[in-house]
């Protein structure tokens, strides 16, 4: 397995695989891997010749006050586990490699964003700004997106560049970050990017929670906690499944629930797989129950997909 940190080692690499027509699987990361995080890199395994897996805190997604600066960053374990489950590439670049500054953006008055990881995630995000973005819009101001405005953007931007330095012809997400793998097909779509986009179940704990590097934040009793969420989201799958269509007393219900199981709820929605609001009258077969809630100061989040039968 090799270990990557610049751009125009993984081309030489990847040119190479393509010119003996070999199959490229990509899973995108931030590291601080999980058995979430490895399922996909299974799955990816399975699915192509060769296996490219990147672990890359992207500034460009993290807003004012989120937890850019003390994401956790374990290099070495991350690679141990990629490797024993047969990954070929850990690409692992730094801020400066993927966000160069250009002439441009330093002649604007930007200076180089060498000391980058050194200064707040304000500064380091709107830095970046000088960069050409990709904006999907209206999927991501709803949700997760009307709460962390700016954080699809900066997600989408990564995933395509990443998508052109790696040029995969699959690329395997998790189905933890719903709406983010709903941006990803989008602008994949919209914008015609030659890459098959496969997606991953939830991969949870024993009691429910959905495995996150963020539940490292959590004290053992807030992990016992945090699997309420996952608790109302079956409260609210059973009573779909029972014929209810009071989506929005169900919401509530489950709001004020985890409001007084002591989180600091954000949302708790019903919606379309689609994220669109769901219309009773259509008796469409599938939801998906999307929540976000703060323990303490980490932000959860989980989704269940229900299937309701005519
Ligand atoms: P990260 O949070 O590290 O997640 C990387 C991938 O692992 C995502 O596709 C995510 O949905 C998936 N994942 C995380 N926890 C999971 C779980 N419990 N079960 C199944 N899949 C899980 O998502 C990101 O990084 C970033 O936004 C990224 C796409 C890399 C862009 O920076």
């Amino acid at each position: 397995m090799l270990i990557i940190h610049t751009v125009s080692q993984l081309k030489e690499h990847i040119s190479r695989y393509k010119q003996d027509a070999r199959t490229i699987a990509f899973v995108p990361t931030m590291g601080n891997l999980h058995e979430g995080h490895l399922q996909l890199v299974s799955m990816a395994r399975k699915t192509a010749d060769i296996v490219v897996c990147s672990i890359f805190v992207n500034p460009l997604q993290f807003g004012a006050g989120e937890d850019f600066d003390k994401y956790p960053k374990t290099l070495q374990a991350d690679t141990e586990k990629l490797q024993s489950l047969g990954c070929n590439i850990v690409f692992a670049p730094s801020v400066e490699e993927i966000y160069p500054a250009d002439d441009f953006s330093v002649t604007q008055g930007q200076t180089a964003l060498s000391k980058i990881t050194a200064r707040s995630q304000i500064t380091a995000r709107s830095q970046i700004t000088a960069q050409s973005q990709i904006i999907v819009p209206g999927i991501s101001d709803i949700l997760e997106g009307k709460s962390r405005p700016g954080h699809f953007t900066g997600v989408a931007t990564i995933v395509a560049k990443l998508f052109n330095m790696v040029q995969p012809d699959t690329a395997v997400f998790g189905e933890k970050d719903y709406q983010q793998l709903i941006v990803i097909k989008r602008f994949v779509k919209e914008l015609c990017f030659p890459v098959n986009i496969l997606s991953h179940p939830i991969v949870r704990e024993k009691n429910g929670l959905a495995m996150s590097s963020r539940n490292g934040y959590l004290t053992e009793q807030q992990k016992q906690q945090a699997a309420l969420i996952y608790q109302q989201l079956q409260k609210i799958a059973r009573e779909l499944m029972a014929g209810n269509t009071d989506y929005l007393q169900l919401e509530q219900a489950a709001f004020e629930s985890l409001n007084r199981y002591g989180f600091r709820t954000d949302y708790i929605k019903i919606r379309h797989p689609d994220l669109s609001q769901p219309v009773a009258s259509k008796a469409s077969r599938e939801l998906v129950i999307l929540a976000a809630a703060y323990l303490g100061n980490t932000r959860l989040i989980d989704n269940l997909g229900v299937e309701l039968k005519r």
